[in-house]
């Protein structure tokens, strides 16, 4: 009588240690649409590793590729929002603790392509 909840207890534990260690976190290195001035390269993976909490930036748009596009399209997302409300001004916080940080000038983080090309 007692030993069924007990088997099944273990089942949906050990379904929920599997599902955990097989999450998906996506790209190791996401190429970022950043208009007229060039994409952003954006390394995904040294930001989960660094910030641990995926919905420090997961809460504006999902986990999905080209979710910020959609959102954008879909008048969900200003442009730039990400940019100003995740990117930069984490940068800058961090850069103001004196911590160890990522870029925030324009030409830091959106490459040209073309100009990249030409060298
Ligand atoms: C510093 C910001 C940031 C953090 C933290 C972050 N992500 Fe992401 N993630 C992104 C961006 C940006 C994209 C690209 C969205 C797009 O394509 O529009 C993305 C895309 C994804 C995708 C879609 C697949 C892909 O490669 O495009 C998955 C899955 C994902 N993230 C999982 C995670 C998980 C799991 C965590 C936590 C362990 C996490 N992310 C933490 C910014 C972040
Ligand atoms: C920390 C990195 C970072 C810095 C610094 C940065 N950007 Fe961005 N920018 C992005 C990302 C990521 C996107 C795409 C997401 C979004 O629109 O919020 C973007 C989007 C944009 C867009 C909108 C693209 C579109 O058509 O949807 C423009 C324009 C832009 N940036 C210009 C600039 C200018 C000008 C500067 C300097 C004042 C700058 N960015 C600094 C990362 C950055
Ligand atoms: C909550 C804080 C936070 C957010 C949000 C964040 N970053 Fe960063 N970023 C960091 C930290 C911390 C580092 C330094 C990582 C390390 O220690 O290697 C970094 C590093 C980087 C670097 C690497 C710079 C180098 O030295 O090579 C790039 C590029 C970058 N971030 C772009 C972005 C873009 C684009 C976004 C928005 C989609 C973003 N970051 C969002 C905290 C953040």
């Amino acid at each position: 009588m007692v030993r069924i909840p007990v088997v099944l207890l273990s089942v949906l534990v050990l379904t929920a240690i599997t599902m955990a260690s097989v999450q998906n976190k996506g790209a190791a290195e996401i190429d970022l649409y950043g208009g007229k001035s060039g994409n952003v390269p954006f390394p995904h993976l040294r930001h989960q590793n660094v910030l641990e909490d995926c919905n420090i930036c997961h809460t504006l748009f999902p986990q999905e590729t080209g979710a910020i596009q959609k959102l954008k399209d879909a008048g969900e997302l200003k442009k730039k929002q990400v940019m100003n409300k995740q990117c930069t001004k984490c940068h800058r916080q961090l850069r103001k603790k004196g911590e160890k940080t990522g870029p925030i000038t324009c030409k830091t983080c959106h490459v040209k392509v073309e100009k990249e090309r030409d060298k």
